[in-house]
């Protein structure tokens, strides 16, 4: 149950009864939201200052008028009106503690399943095979995954596709090194390998600078020979074609421990763009005969979203360009393959939304699809670009690994678990130079803590910001252990089922017998109300495709723990009923962060 919504319920038919026009009722729904201070009350409903002007009654006239038309429910105390006429709503404690125990049973702690679920197309990490992993992908390897496992909880159907970057000009690269280069025993031995020394090395003779893309370098006659190599392969070159088909397996291997160990949920479909060529000819025709694109100056061009192909210079440096679907040399670009993708997933899967978890950097590609697949007639679609800012490096510039590669970021989450052993370590000194009886951890529990605190921590620090925004990759920030981090939650968890270890307790009896729920505390209350919240974060999150709401929840949730934590005695409870009650709300805090953590991606430790 998400209590906004079933606020918003209530005050549904007394605005309907107000508000002139019906269809504003939703805009005045919207401005019920939870109070910032809780000194409010749990909500709070700001829309009878808009509505009064629109029907001519002070504020606090509308206010009376609405809170005297709530029905009447054994949900809320009576509204309050602060102010110029704010209603503050607080839940009757009996109702929260109703609803505590029922949400005790509930696997899903809450969360209502969508009453209509959508079928989704979620296109995420995405890299280009056959070069280092970029650190782009890595983002949108995370971001895609939380997106999906959120979605898939509220119960929509999520196809998850990995459309790898499986036919670019850095085949060409690997192709040219191979004839010229290759080390069959090498290749024989360690085809990964081998391949990498390959595509470094024809770089490196193209004196190719870091980061600069193989198509820039126009007037490079290594990478001229390398782009003859691709256009072979496009074409069906025999030997090209065998070549390709050799070095996907070492390509696709290359990316398989990233994946192992980030902990991504397994693909739907790995179609890359390859699968989409024999297709292109086709998309092709069908935009030419649709009158969708045209010829311009021997290339087919879909004019920009103004309707304008650009031709004089000043045109074209004021006009966004328009979309080249085949160049004047015949080949098919990224906006071809995408049509080509978009038509196939459509009969496919019929999607009712595609969603493309890519960088920034590609919105105008990304604008230009949509409007275009429009046209084509996609119009029930709806498509989503959800993009990510960077990833900066503690210098602010755009994150870089030395050599960017997929060694090198596995060499990163070796660093980010080395830190996160090494704070846990000081935690338990620190906690034994207080006196605390502290459990000694194996090696084997202490390679697990390390492993799922220190990826833990990287992935959380990537889904904690709003992915909109850059953000700076710090392990030292990422790897703490107070704060807004994975290890703070993992540790609150883990403090949960000590108290549980402690007092030889099994919580499953709380999940399928609740104990009488009682909030007597002002700190029992706050906790059991962002216990109930939870629905409401992972709606919002899915809404917005925002995996950071999760975490914005996370921390208020750990929060309202740590205050509840020092007030609070648990096993030492002045009552039996009270240490019933209040093991319930551990082992609520404990699922919760643990789904919430899971719908990240993260796993979390019993005991550490
Ligand atoms: N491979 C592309 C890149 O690395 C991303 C592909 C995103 N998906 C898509 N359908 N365009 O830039």
């Amino acid at each position: 149950m998400n209590l906004l919504t079933e606020i918003r319920s209530l005050f549904r038919p007394a605005l309907t009864a107000i508000v002139p026009d019906p269809a504003q009722v939703p805009d005045y729904l919207a401005a019920i939201k939870p109070t910032t201070n809780p000194e409010h009350g749990d909500y709070q409903a700001n829309c009878a200052m808009a509505l009064s002007k629109v029907v001519g009654l002070k504020p606090s006239q509308v206010a009376q008028q609405l809170v005297a038309s709530l029905p009447v429910n054994d949900r809320l105390e009576t509204p309050t009106i602060a102010g110029p006429g704010f209603i503050n709503l607080r839940f009757k404690p009996e109702f929260l503690a109703q609803t505590l125990r029922q949400i005790a049973t509930d696997p899903q702690l809450g969360v209502a399943l969508v009453a209509h679920p959508k079928t989704f197309v979620i296109d995420y990490s995405s890299p280009n095979v056959a070069k280092p992993l970029h650190v782009g992908h890595l983002r949108s390897t995370i971001i895609g995954d939380a997106i999906t496992r959120i979605l898939r909880f509220l119960g929509h159907t999520v196809i998850t596709d990995n459309h790898l970057g499986d036919w670019g000009t850095q085949f060409g690269i690997l192709l040219y090194g191979y004839k010229h280069f290759r080390d069959d025993a090498a290749f024989q031995a360690d085809p990964v390998r081998e391949l990498l020394r390959l595509y470094v090395h024809v770089r490196h003779l193209a004196q190719l600078a870091e980061g600069e893309e193989e198509d820039a370098a126009t007037d490079n006659p290594i990478m001229a020979a390398c782009r003859e190599e691709t256009a072979k392969l496009h074409a069906g070159d025999p030997e090209n074609v065998t070549l390709w088909k050799s070095f996907m397996p070492a390509c696709m291997e290359m990316l398989r421990p990233i994946y192992e160990r980030l902990g991504i949920l397994p693909f739907n479909y790995q179609l890359g763009e390859s699968f989409y060529h024999p297709m292109l000819p086709g998309v092709v025709e069908e935009m030419l005969a649709q009158k969708i694109a045209f010829e311009s100056q021997g290339a087919i061009v879909i004019p920009n979203a103004k309707g304008i192909i650009p031709q004089t210079p000043e045109e074209q440096k004021k006009e966004d360009p328009p979309a080249i679907i085949r160049k004047r040399d015949g080949a098919f670009t990224y906006m071809t393959s995408d049509l080509a993708t978009i038509q196939y997933r459509a009969e496919q899967f019929r999607p009712q939304a595609i969603l493309y978890v890519v960088g920034a950097p590609q919105a105008l590609h990304f604008k230009t699809l949509f409007a275009q697949a429009r046209r084509w007639g996609y119009t029930d679609i709806d498509f989503q670009h959800i993009h990510f800012g960077s990833m900066l490096g503690p210098d602010r510039k755009m994150f870089a690994t030395r050599k960017g590669g997929t060694l090198e970021l596995m060499e990163l989450l070796d660093e980010a678990a080395a830190l996160s052993l090494q704070k846990y370590e000081a935690g338990v000194t620190e906690r034994r130079a207080h006196g605390h009886k502290v459990y000694e951890a194996t090696d084997a529990e202490k390679r697990t803590i390390a492993e799922v605190v220190g990826v833990g921590a990287v992935k959380y620090a990537d889904l904690c910001q709003n992915r909109t925004t850059d953000y700076v990759f710090d392990l030292d920030k990422m790897t703490a252990t107070v704060g807004n981090t994975a290890a703070y939650m993992q540790y609150a968890y883990a403090r949960c089922c000590g108290i549980f270890r402690e007092g030889h307790i099994d919580p499953s009896r709380f999940r399928s017998q609740p104990p009488a729920v009682i909030l007597a505390h002002p700190a029992e209350r706050a906790l059991a109300l962002q216990l109930l919240r939870f629905p409401e974060a992972v709606e919002n999150a899915a809404a917005e495709y925002y995996p950071h709401l999760i975490t914005v929840y996370l921390w208020e949730l750990a929060k309202s723990y740590s205050v509840f934590f020092e007030n609070c005695p648990v096993l030492k409870a002045e009552t039996p009923e009270l240490r019933e009650s209040r093991l319930l709300l551990v082992d609520l805090v404990a699922r919760t962060i643990q789904q919430s953590l899971e719908l990240l991606g993260i796993q979390v430790i019993e005991r550490m």
